[in-house]
């Protein structure tokens, strides 16, 4: 079988911008310089412990092939455990600090690194994107916990501590759902496939995030249509389109373009990757490391792109167990093993980590921020196809601290049926 050549290789090439070259641009002085000063990057994904762990329990989650618009908050997980680890002592603190490793080693630790970026995140809220968030460490039928260890990991990670009730595992499960969607914003999350069977003693670490973000400059409502998603399914959906100027580069090897789309205010941006062809993530997946997001990312420079893009929800619920256990976090699960005597000093042989849940939800619209109209008219040439009309891999990016807030990946898009599948 040939494989399909994409469009964009035909007609598209390297494009130079003039700068000032738009008839009427005002705003031209004589003694401006060539080319626009870069924009400060945010440092790379290497030596952040949020690409760390996001990458590597994103390849864990995704080696389950039966996984679908799987998305979470490697900064949340990495937080919280980060918490965690603030509560517990041997095997089980280095455990949990292992997750969270770096190379090279962060210089300011990745604790201070993690609560940095939740403030600065969270500051952002209203700017660049509604945000909605919550995290709790809910423990069962625990031994009193230490009001230290609730208050630092409050303060420093946002981290609650809440009691399950009395009742079985189906009504703790109630209570999870409950919290979950108050931490959505009212948002029914994705239903959870794994169970929950919290034994007396047990932590469970929970994360609920939800994130529209608004963008630097809109999609156009009006040329907004409908296309075929070649996804798991071929589906009927709304596609939105927008040509700019955006940081892209073209990884010819590897097969994948890689975008930058900046969110309004500047406070973050989304990183999509996009294979050339039509197929699965999977070949694209197992290539991903901070080293390889840092040099794409790093080659991207500002050129014309048309963008097409689905209209889409992604809404995840994941229990990352098993995940978690296959990266080394093996004592925290076991109640004769884990050692939590920060979060309880009666916690020898009951504290143990009994899950760590993460609600997700992302949406992919065509709204930019407030003032969007007041930017400078962009100068668009010969730009690059970036037609996304099949599986393709999000980021979202603090731009400050380059911590990764949010991955994941859309496989499927909701839509009406078509008849032929991948
Ligand atoms: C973000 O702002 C919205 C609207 O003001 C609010 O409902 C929500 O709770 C805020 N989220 C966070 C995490 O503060
Ligand atoms: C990140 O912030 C810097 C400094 O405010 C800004 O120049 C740059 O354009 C921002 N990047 C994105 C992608 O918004
Ligand atoms: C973009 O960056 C690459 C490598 O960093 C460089 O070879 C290329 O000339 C740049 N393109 C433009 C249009 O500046
Ligand atoms: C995504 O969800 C929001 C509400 O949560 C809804 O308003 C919007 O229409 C949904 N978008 C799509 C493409 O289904």
């Amino acid at each position: 079988m040939l494989p399909r050549l994409p469009v964009y290789i035909l007609i598209s090439l390297p494009v130079l911008l003039v700068q000032g070259s738009t008839a009427g641009s005002s705003k031209k002085s004589p003694t401006a310089p060539a080319s626009p000063p870069p924009p400060h990057p945010p440092p790379p994904p290497q030596g952040d412990p949020s690409w760390a762990l996001g990458l590597r329990l994103y390849q864990a989650l995704r080696s389950d092939s039966s996984s679908v618009n799987t998305l979470f908050s490697p900064l949340l997980v990495a937080s919280s455990l980060g918490a965690l680890g603030g509560g517990s002592a041997g095997s089980t603190a280095s455990q949990l600090q292992d997750l969270l490793k770096t190379s090279p080693p962060t210089k300011a630790g990745a604790g201070e690194l993690l609560s940095g970026t939740l403030k600065s995140f969270t500051d952002a809220n209203g700017t660049s994107f509604h945000l909605h968030t919550s995290s709790a460490l809910f423990s069962k039928q625990a031994p009193a916990v230490s009001q230290a260890f609730v208050k630092d990991s409050q303060a420093r990670f946002r981290l609650q501590h809440k009691a399950l009730g009395k009742g079985d595992s189906k009504a703790d499960l109630k209570q999870l759902h409950g919290w979950a969607k108050a931490g959505l914003g009212g948002l029914e999350g994705a239903p959870l496939a794994a169970k929950v069977q919290a034994k007396a003693g047990a932590l469970i670490l929970a994360n609920a995030l939800r994130f529209k973000g608004l963008w630097q400059r809109e999609f156009s409502e009006e040329s907004t249509d409908h296309r075929t998603f070649l996804g798991k399914k071929y589906t009927k959906v709304m596609m939105m389109h927008r040509a700019g100027l955006y940081r892209h580069h073209e990884d010819i090897e590897n097969m994948v373009q890689v975008l930058e789309v900046p969110l309004w205010g500047g406070k973050a941006s989304v990183v999509l990757l996009l294979p050339f062809h039509v197929e699965s993530l999977t070949r694209l997946e197992k290539l991903l490391t901070p080293e390889l997001l840092s040099s794409w990312l790093a080659k991207a420079n500002v050129t014309s792109v048309a963008i097409s893009l689905p209209k889409a929800n992604i809404s995840s619920t994941l229990s990352l167990q098993e995940s978690l256990s296959a990266l080394g976090l093996t004592d925290a699960w076991d109640q004769k093993v884990a050692d939590f005597s920060g979060v309880s000093e009666k916690s020898k042989g009951k504290l143990h980590l009994g899950g760590v849940l993460q609600w997700a939800s992302l949406e992919l619209a065509a709204q930019a921020g407030e003032g969007e109209d007041k930017l400078e008219e962009e100068n668009i040439e010969k730009a690059k196809l970036f037609y996304a009309d099949h599986p393709f891999i999000i980021f979202a990016r603090d731009n400050t601290t380059g911590a990764l807030l949010l991955i994941g990946a859309l496989d499927h898009a909701e839509g009406e049926a078509l008849h032929d599948e991948l």
